[in-house]
């Protein structure tokens, strides 16, 4: 790849996601040589902003590599501020004009990538104000990128997909899944169609079950409004972990190629059992935190944080089971679990396998557990084999052993950030870890029936302490099929 040219229009340039993601992973890109001098930042937010603060800015969120050879001044020169009001039309006319005199100086190709960084509300004005305005009649290539939530169920996603699709198009649009550009995320692909140990083994013939677990130790904190509107499902399974059940389960594409690989994975969500009103409860658990501890402090409950409503029904945790009803998946259930304030931070997946017909190690003294493949996707980044082997002894007695992969210590170099990954994707013009309208629309429409369910019938909340892995009843969806989560450290 030759490094791109581009000047990258950043609305919301002023907030949090751009402060603690966009510039850290724009600097990186840059350090990595996958950037060169050919781009410029505009910042573009409501904020009246001199360029100079504006830069200080930059340079403050970028502070923590103090220790590299980059000239952090250079850097902070390729970034520019341009205050604007999304709702005033010569504001858009000004910006081109800018937008136009930076290409010049920084040859940047006549490339623009518009980058959403703000309330989703905007998205849709902000778009059609692009286009009538003129700035997508650019030279070079125009492309988009857009924050999560899209829509908070099936009609507003389509909404915004319209609206959107008014000035981009889906080539052109770049869907933003930060899970999709985690590492051991991209592994999956990779794990499952480059081992002939796997791939021929990853059916129902020989899979008991698939677990994803993504738990985390914070609370809402600080974000009380928008998700007490939101909650975990529409949070976290929506995308996160319907993006991650669909790489796990899609058949192999037939090239790497973005619509190859997504027209598979969209292929999966239309597979999924759908779901009604009638039987969510069979398949799908909610959980609310209380107060308890963590690490012995003491800790609120959801219903107490800020900017929530204190008999809030608002779900902070989903366990779920998704059956993929195909000629691959049939009768194997995908267990997931997500929730706020569990007893630890980590995302995995566990694929268990079936047990052999026959165990000839069943004798007193050896113990077999199910063979897993476990890939653990944060915070340590690996892979772990869970096989039997045979115990040291004088007798032969087997016994579980592990065989791990070490991310980090096998190539000890420091893995990217999802942020950084997905934006080198995109300058490059790669949407394969991007999502697709169509695999939006589809997944709105699995989940909204859940949402449905739950909102037609009062919780009984909160029903988990903080610091524990959820409800009971979590365990218990596991329990009725004959499984149980397995909890690997
Ligand atoms: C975000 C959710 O999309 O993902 C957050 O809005 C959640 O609520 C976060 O905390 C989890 O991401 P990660 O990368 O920390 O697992």
């Amino acid at each position: 790849r030759n490094t791109p040219k581009a000047i990258i229009v950043i609305f919301g340039a002023t907030g949090d996601l751009a402060n603690r993601k966009l510039y850290p992973s724009l600097y990186r890109l840059y350090r990595n040589g996958k950037l060169s001098g050919n781009f410029a930042v505009v910042g573009v937010a409501r904020r009246p902003l001199t360029n100079e603060e504006f830069r200080n800015n930059v340079k403050d969120s970028i502070a923590v590599f103090k220790d590299d050879l980059i000239d952090h001044e250079e850097f902070a020169s390729h970034f520019h501020y341009n205050p604007f009001d999304a709702q005033h039309l010569s504001h858009y006319h000004d910006l081109d004009a800018f937008i136009t005199k930076l290409d010049k100086i920084h040859d940047a190709g006549g490339n623009r990538l518009f980058y959403m960084a703000m309330a989703p509300n905007f998205f849709g004005p902000i778009a059609a104000n692009l286009k009538s305005q003129g700035l997508t009649d650019n030279k070079g290539w125009s492309r988009l990128v857009i924050e999560k939530p899209f829509g908070r169920n099936f009609d507003t996603a389509q909404q915004l997909n319209e609206q959107i699709g008014q000035t981009f198009s889906e080539e052109q649009i770049y869907r933003i899944d930060h899970y999709l550009g985690k590492q051991m995320i991209q592994n999956i692909e990779i794990v499952r169609f480059a081992n002939a140990m796997f791939e021929p083994l990853w059916n129902n013939q020989y899979i008991a079950n698939v677990q994803i677990t993504s738990s985390e130790i914070l609370g809402v904190e600080e974000r009380g409004r928008y998700y007490d509107e939101s909650g975990a499902l529409r949070d976290m399974v929506q995308n996160h972990i319907l993006q991650m059940i669909s790489l796990l389960a899609m058949e192999p594409p037939a090239k790497l190629h973005p619509d190859e690989v997504r027209y598979e994975k969209a292929k999966v969500l239309r597979s999924l059992r759908p779901l009604d009103e009638s039987n969510v409860d069979q398949y799908f658990v909610r959980g609310q935190y209380g107060d308890g501890k963590m690490n012995g402090v003491q800790v609120d409950s959801y219903r107490s944080s800020n900017g929530v409503a204190e008999n809030s029904n608002t779900e902070t945790f989903v366990a779920g089971k998704f059956m993929i009803d195909n000629f691959r998946w049939a009768g194997v259930p995908f267990y997931i679990r997500t929730g706020k304030r569990m007893a630890k931070k980590s995302t995995e997946i566990v694929v268990q396998f079936k047990d052999l017909p026959i165990n000839l190690y069943k004798d007193k003294g050896n113990v077999i557990d199910p063979n897993l493949l476990v890939i653990r996707v944060q915070p340590d980044e690996g892979i772990t084999m869970h096989l039997n082997a045979k115990k040291t002894d004088y007798e032969t007695l087997s016994t579980p052993i592990t065989m791990h992969y070490d991310k980090s210590i096998a190539e000890e170099v420091e893995s990217p950030e999802a942020y950084e990954v997905l934006l080198n994707d995109c300058l490059n013009g790669d949407s394969t870890s991007f999502v697709h309208s169509e695999e939006v629309s589809l997944s709105w429409n699995f989940v909204d029936q859940i949402s449905k369910a739950w909102a037609a019938k009062k919780a009984d909340f909160p029903n988990y302490a903080s610091g524990t892995n959820g409800p009971k009843a979590a365990d218990e969806l596991l329990a009725a099929d004959g499984f149980h989560w397995w909890d690997i450290d």
